[in-house]
């Protein structure tokens, strides 16, 4: 133990050394280092998917819940459940508060076209279309009876959707250093 320490010490020294001696001879940083070249429009519109809460970023298309529902049965089921009540992963479906779920805690619908739009299904991320996601989307609001069956989720609709949760978050407005508890 003591031997390696000792070692490890040696070596570091060394490397200030190594660094000492050559920075005299170093030659004057530049201003750039002409490596890459700026991402094109389309490059950045493919990672540019970003929905905020009041439902900017929002792509054109739609669905109703009875469109969400295959894709559920196909994609999701496996892991949340038939009914979303959970499985392998958490329940989607409830408006109790003794669990978390989009019923009960929620803020916004739109975050959830983001959310599902860009990190589900887990294991296959990214593949589903505009129309599975807001499908999706009035699926689960439908079963946590926020929507009904027959409403239709656009960019329009969405963002006029009142969330249960929405009341009960507060934003973070401390400034740091001994406010933080
Ligand atoms: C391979 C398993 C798997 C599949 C398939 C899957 N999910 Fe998930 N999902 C998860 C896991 C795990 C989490 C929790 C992720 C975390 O907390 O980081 C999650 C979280 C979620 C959440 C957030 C739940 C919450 O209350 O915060 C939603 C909504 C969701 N998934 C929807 C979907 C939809 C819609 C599909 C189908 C397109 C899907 N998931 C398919 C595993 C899966």
């Amino acid at each position: 133990m003591n031997a390696t320490r000792t070692a490890a010490a040696g070596l570091t020294t060394g490397w200030l050394i190594a660094v000492a001696a050559q920075a005299g001879a170093q030659p004057a940083k530049p201003e750039r280092f002409g490596l890459g070249r700026p991402a094109t429009e389309a490059e950045i519109a493919v990672l540019d998917i970003d929905v905020g809460p009041d439902g900017a970023g929002l792509p054109i298309g739609q669905g109703r819940a009875g469109d969400g529902a295959p894709v559920w049965a196909q994609a999701c089921a496996v892991c949340h459940g038939a009914a979303g009540e959970g499985g392998t992963a958490g329940p989607v479906v409830g408006r109790g508060q003794d669990r978390p779920t989009v019923g009960s805690y929620w803020p916004y619908a739109t975050t959830l076209w983001d959310y599902i739009n860009r990190a589900m299904p887990r294991n296959r991320p990214g593949t589903l279309t505009a129309h599975e996601v807001y499908g999706l989307v009035a699926w689960i609001l439908a079963a946590n009876e926020i929507i009904g069956e027959a409403d239709v989720m656009d960019a329009e609709t969405l963002p006029a959707v009142l969330m249960p949760a929405r009341d009960q978050f507060v934003p973070d407005d401390r400034r740091g250093g001994p406010e933080v508890r």
